[in-house]
């Protein structure tokens, strides 16, 4: 009798809680999102009340990521040490704390510190979020619920575009910012809920609470018992890693990959768009704010939707493919975004728009997921903790550079120069993924790291 409710149950195959916590961990990609994207609309009322400069404006946007990279290298210490939930639920407690800083600043300099503390909740967020969501979910559909992360940080850009659109009338940006409290919140309780990931568990000796753990994200005791083993040996494995291992003959190759397609990922530019797209409109010579914005609402939702897509698509036509696609249209838009900049009558706007659109779209059918994708799935075990957490600190200190220097390149070179570089750095990364990068689609995590 038991044994056939069990069986009933395992029909059922993937628990509920298992939706439930990936749905929850995910959060933390939003506020990723959002607190990146917002920026974006609110800089151009921020710009005025503050009467920034140039630098100015460029660290209103650059100090969240300063703080994301300071996040993003503890999280690795911070998930073993305090457990990923609660490192979960003090990424969020931070974007809380940062945003009233914000709300409430009357000056440059706390807003610039309120910015810096959101980067560092969501930094360990980005590291962290996805962690725990590959720990609890069941193996069959691991891949997809890493992407639905990558998923929720286009779906917090998104967010971010409307709320700014719908306070811009008002010009009242301090409203725009405060909005992220409602995801942190959530992200909160959502965690206070959820049980420890059992791969912490096990890291902890507390092997029975792990093995407890397991049974209601599986249903199933044999499957979870086979689980816990596992996590017991790789446990070992990746206590003794050192971090100089990832330099060692056999793991080089795949530790460039990661370093690599992290900085190529934003070195093409994606972010002066994603944080800039409001700005690069009024630059093409939309009339006001709130078209400007408007029009980037466009940009969220291309990139929402291309992202689903490529979730789709990733496991069916595979990374290489998508990869090559993606950058051949990037390149093909920011060649087109140069010549309109450098044509730069204003009743090529509407071009801007038509290059944008194609650029993001391309960026989030393939580079856009596929980074975080591979980051997850080309280590080998013993390894991948670390070698995770250097190319997420990769991937925001080159966002960092290329989104801290954007409005400077743009005033000394121009627009179209500027969008012509990251062209050429396109075509590099081209070469890069076409020579180098592996095919890991239908793969298993062992049989990709034997390759
Ligand atoms: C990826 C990038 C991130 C960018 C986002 C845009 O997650 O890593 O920097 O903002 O895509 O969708």
């Amino acid at each position: 009798m038991k044994h056939s409710s069990q069986n009933s149950k395992k029909k059922l195959s993937i628990p509920p809680l298992a939706y439930a916590a990936a749905a929850v961990a995910a959060i933390g990609g939003i506020l990723f999102g959002f607190d990146t994207g917002i920026i974006s609309g609110a800089i151009l009322f921020v710009q005025h009340d503050f009467s920034m400069t140039i630098s100015e404006r460029s660290w209103a946007v650059s100090m969240v990521l300063v703080g994301a990279i300071i996040g993003s290298a503890s999280g690795g210490y911070l998930s073993d040490k305090l457990g990923r939930r609660k490192s979960i639920i003090s990424s969020a407690a931070l974007v809380v704390i940062g945003t009233i800083i914000i709300t409430a600043s009357p000056d440059v300099y706390l807003f610039f510190a309120g910015r810096f503390i959101i980067g560092t909740g969501i930094g360990v967020a980005s590291f962290i979020s996805p962690m725990y969501i590959s720990e609890v979910a069941p193996k069959s559909i691991r891949g997809a619920m890493v992407s639905l992360n990558q998923l929720m940080v286009t779906v917090g850009i998104l967010v971010a575009y409307m709320v700014s659109l719908y306070f811009s009338p008002s010009g009242n940006w301090r409203a725009m910012f405060f909005a992220a409290v409602i995801p942190a919140v959530a992200l909160i309780i959502g965690m206070i809920v959820l049980p420890s990931s059992p791969r912490w568990l096990v890291f902890k000796g507390n092997v029975d609470k792990a093995m407890n753990v397991a049974e209601r994200f599986t249903y199933d005791k044999e499957k979870a018992d086979d689980a816990i083993r596992q996590m017991e040996i790789e446990n070992k494995e990746q206590k003794n890693a050192k971090i100089s291992e990832l330099w060692s003959p056999s793991v080089r190759y795949v530790t460039i990959i990661g370093v690599m397609m992290a900085v190529l990922q934003q070195a093409t530019g994606i972010n002066t768009v994603i944080y800039f797209a409001p700005t690069i409109f009024e630059f093409a010579g939309y009339a006001d704010a709130t078209a400007s914005i408007a029009a980037s609402v466009g940009v969220g939702i291309v990139n929402v939707i291309l992202t689903i897509v490529s979730i789709f698509l990733v496991d069916r036509v595979g990374r290489r493919p998508l990869l090559l696609v993606s950058l051949s249209g990037m390149i093909l838009s920011l060649l087109g975004l140069s010549a309109v900049f450098s044509i730069g009558a204003a009743s090529l706007g509407v071009y801007t728009a038509v290059f944008l659109m194609t650029y993001i779209a391309s960026f989030a059918i393939g580079l856009g997921p596929i980074f975080w994708l591979l980051i997850a799935e080309i280590y080998p075990l013993r390894v991948r903790g670390k070698a995770m957490s250097v190319a997420t600190v990769a991937n925001w200190t080159s966002n960092f550079v290329i989104s801290l220097t954007f409005l400077g390149l743009v005033s000394l070179l121009g627009t179209n120069t500027v969008f012509f570089m990251y062209a050429i750095v396109g075509v590099i990364s081209l070469i890069f993924v076409l020579k180098l990068v592996p095919e890991t689609k239908g793969l298993s995590l062992e049989e990709i790291t034997k390759k």
